[in-house]
């Protein structure tokens, strides 16, 4: 059994509409693909090194069987290659094999692969297709959701970029059995978030079922996946283009990102995510938006998956200016998304350095 989820949008000048395809298995991707790379189209398969070597395989014999002329790039695992040289390679590798504008990028991967495979078909030739196949569990209910692509440039993470929407993305869960337990964690954080910003049942569903999830339980995950994956489907639907209501997906992540940064980048994303929704659950708590008891669950929730809870070696005074800095603060005033209650969320520009210290305080040993 698998679960469709529609993505669909007006919003914009480009249009789309796209299945997301929750699922255990491949078995259902040759019959999806079917569709879209009719007619002699000629697929790229592009893949990591690692998530290559665990399910390349299959999804070329799918290719094959369906007499679907596929070629591959493959690209070392982690953030370092989500570049412009691993680009520049891969436009090398589309030229070189003959790619046209009716041709596909398959993206196998994580949100690295979805991210640079999105990126490379949005500006190959104006714009090609391309298939998400996420991998991680952050790719599979956020990164690959939302036609939000890009490389880093020099230090400067996701610098480059464009809007481009996939024409299919399927997820096979079965895939998270392979992740690296951080990894997995790391994913999970970014889905916290969302139930915390969007859906006040999700979340509560989350705490109820944190065995389920805990254990890769197939059920729970299905569930959990889906319901993630609606709310960033609802989210882009309304805001395709983050003018407005996507920046709340950025929940945790002001003083997530700049805490990222200032250790060097030795933590998973995620990881950071959860100490910033900490922090800024602080500030929400603080401010009596939400309550000393709906803090203090969040955080044990938190605490009960095993994530860090506490960072060791930075300083608050580094920490803030990082803030500042972000290329998300506008002229130096730092846009804050704070929990105006479980389940909803709101942008606030006044968030003090004093209250950002004392939140701090919370997430440093
Ligand atoms: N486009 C967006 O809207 C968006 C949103 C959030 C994050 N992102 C981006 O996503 C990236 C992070 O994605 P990620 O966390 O998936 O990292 P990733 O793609 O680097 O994957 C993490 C690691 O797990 C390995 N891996 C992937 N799937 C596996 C599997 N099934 N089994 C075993 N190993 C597997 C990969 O080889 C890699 O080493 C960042 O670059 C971030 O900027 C994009
Ligand atoms: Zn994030």
């Amino acid at each position: 059994m698998s679960k469709r989820i529609d993505v669909t949008s007006h919003k914009t000048d480009d249009s789309f509409s796209y299945d997301i395809v929750i699922t255990d298995g491949f078995r259902e991707l040759g019959s999806l693909l079917e569709p879209v790379l009719k007619e002699g189209k000629k697929a790229a398969l592009i893949s990591d090194e690692q998530v290559y070597g665990l399910y390349g395989k299959e999804i070329e014999d799918i290719l094959d069987e369906m007499g679907i002329s596929c070629s591959v790039f493959v690209f070392a695992a982690g953030e370092e290659s989500k570049n412009l040289d691993t680009v520049r390679d891969a436009y090398e590798f589309l030229i070189k094999n003959r790619f046209e504008r009716r041709d596909v990028c398959i993206a196998l991967g994580g949100g690295v692969v979805g991210d640079l495979t999105g990126f490379t078909a949005a500006t190959y030739l104006r714009g090609i297709s391309f298939i998400q196949i996420p991998t991680t569990l952050l790719a599979q209910t956020d990164s690959s959701i939302g036609g939000k692509t890009g490389v880093d440039f020099k230090h400067f993470k996701n610098m480059v970029g464009a809007f481009h929407q996939p024409l299919l993305c399927y997820m096979n869960m079965s895939t998270l059995k392979t992740l690296d337990r951080r990894q997995f964690l790391s994913g999970l954080g970014e889905v916290i978030k969302a139930s915390l910003i969007k859906d006040e049942g999700f979340y509560n569903w989350i705490r109820s079922h944190f065995a389920e999830i805990d254990s890769l339980e197939h059920d729970a995950l299905e569930e959990m996946i889906y319901r993630a994956c609606v709310i960033k489907r609802d989210i882009v639907q309304r805001d395709p283009t983050e003018k407005g209501e996507r920046a709340l997906l950025n929940f945790g992540h002001t003083l997530g990102h700049a805490v990222e940064k200032c250790a060097g980048f030795s933590f998973f994303h995620g990881e950071c995510v959860v100490l910033g929704m900490i922090a800024a659950l602080y500030i929400s708590m603080k401010r009596g938006y939400i309550t000393e008891t709906e803090y203090d669950e969040a955080y044990e929730l938190f605490r009960s998956f095993g994530y860090t809870m506490k960072i060791g070696g930075l300083s608050k005074e580094e920490v803030i200016d990082a803030v500042r800095s972000d290329k998300k603060a506008e002229a130096g005033i730092v846009k804050f998304i704070l929990s105006e209650r479980i389940g909803s969320a709101v942008i606030v520009r006044d968030v003090t350095d004093q209250e950002m210290e004392e939140a701090l305080d919370m997430i440093f040993e």
